[in-house]
């Protein structure tokens, strides 16, 4: 499973990119499609093998963003 998978283990071979550098890239451009990842981290720019596990990392933090944004706003709602 890419969630838990360390950041130093390999996820592109063609382009020796780890799951850490792959996480961060995803946070950085607030990814929702592998081209940004691509775009920042050259990860997925060869035989294409990674992308789904590039993709179920985009959704993982998709999925953790939308969950943190939620519960923010429910707080603040609460306050009212
Ligand atoms: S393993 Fe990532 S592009 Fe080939």
């Amino acid at each position: 499973m890419p969630a838990n998978a360390p950041d130093s283990k390999m996820l592109c071979y063609c382009r020796n990119v780890d799951y850490g550098a792959v996480r961060a890239a995803i946070e950085e451009t607030d990814a929702r499609r592998v081209e940004q990842v691509m775009a920042n981290c050259t990860a997925g720019t060869g035989c294409r093998t990674c992308h789904p596990e590039i993709q179920e990392l985009i959704d993982e933090y998709q999925a953790r963003r939308s969950g943190f944004l939620k519960r923010l706003v429910r707080r603040i709602l609460s306050r009212g």
